[in-house]
């Protein structure tokens, strides 16, 4: 099995869109016409969550002019907030075929399939001709890719000049070790976790100006923490990432959470542009 293969099938659940459906249904939403913020707990799979998603979409000045497109789209938690909060048309593309379906199938419950769109396809090779798309987006999905350079450059060639391209990116900020399972690794065979110093190089040699870098490390953990106390006080929601990752959740996000605190890794985003 080669890399990609391997990172599909690590996302892969087999029964996806019925277990959030089930898990809507036991939380008592009506999930004929669902509302973008009742996938809230599961459809935004990267640390900071929904918040940080706005955060990126004011940094790229989404209007409904543009067309944006979303490298790694997942189950759709951004680009549905792009398109419904701003009025975007959004592309997104995602090697996990499950995520894909399950997507599309989510945003025609919400009312936003005429502007939110997914596909299959890897971000090594997007398949758009060059200058299709006014902003991009890839949030948590580098650590999946050890050729990012080769991502950017296919970002670059797939934008219009003068747009931007937000990638926001679980990054190394220290030595130290990266214990696995992660939620997006089960083993370090699949995860590529390079230094803010790297990818600031890797955009740059793809022909991209950067312009802007936040970490996101204290908002990530202030709402992990928030997350936690809600828990001990009212229970587990019926929906939340472990509906999407299933009985690994629970080792997956204590990494992820301790290797944070350590400070040997953060959410960082930077804006580029072309
Ligand atoms: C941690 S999830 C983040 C999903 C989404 N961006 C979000 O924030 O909710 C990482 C996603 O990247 C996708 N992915 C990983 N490698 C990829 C590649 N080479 N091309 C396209 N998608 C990829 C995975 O299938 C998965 O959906």
């Amino acid at each position: 099995m080669d890399t990609e293969q391997q990172v599909a099938k690590h996302y892969s659940h087999g029964a996806l869109e019925n277990a959030i459906l089930d898990a809507l249904k036991a939380s008592g939403t009506k999930i004929d016409r669902l509302a973008t913020s009742d996938l809230a707990g599961v459809d935004e799979f990267h640390l900071g969550w929904r918040a940080a998603t706005v955060e990126i979409a004011k940094d790229l000045g989404l209007s409904s002019a543009m067309h944006v497109l979303d490298v790694g789209s997942g189950i759709g938690g951004p680009a549905r907030h792009f398109a419904e909060a701003h009025g975007a048309q959004v592309t997104g593309i995602d090697l996990t075929d499950e995520f894909v379906q399950v997507a599309n199938a989510l945003t025609r419950r919400c009312g936003l399939a005429d502007r939110a769109h997914f596909q299959q396809a890897s971000a090594l090779a997007l398949p758009f001709k060059d200058g299709t798309f006014d902003a991009a987006t890839m949030i948590h999905v580098g650590m999946n890719i050890e050729d990012k350079a080769k991502v950017f450059s296919e970002v670059a060639r797939v934008l219009r000049p003068k747009a931007h391209f937000a990638v926001y990116d679980v990054m190394r900020t220290a030595k130290g070790d990266i214990p696995y399972p992660m939620p997006w690794a089960a083993t370090a065979a699949t995860s590529f976790v390079r230094t803010p110093d790297d990818y600031r190089d890797m955009l740059v040699g793809a022909g991209f100006k950067i312009e802007g870098e936040v970490s996101r490390r204290d908002l990530a953990l202030k709402l992990w923490e928030e997350m936690r106390r809600k828990i001990a006080e009212q229970g587990p929601p019926k929906l939340g990432l472990h509906v999407l990752m299933g009985e690994a959740a629970k080792p997956r996000l204590a990494n992820v959470i301790s290797t944070l605190e350590r400070g040997i890794i953060a959410p960082i985003e930077m804006v580029a542009r072309t």
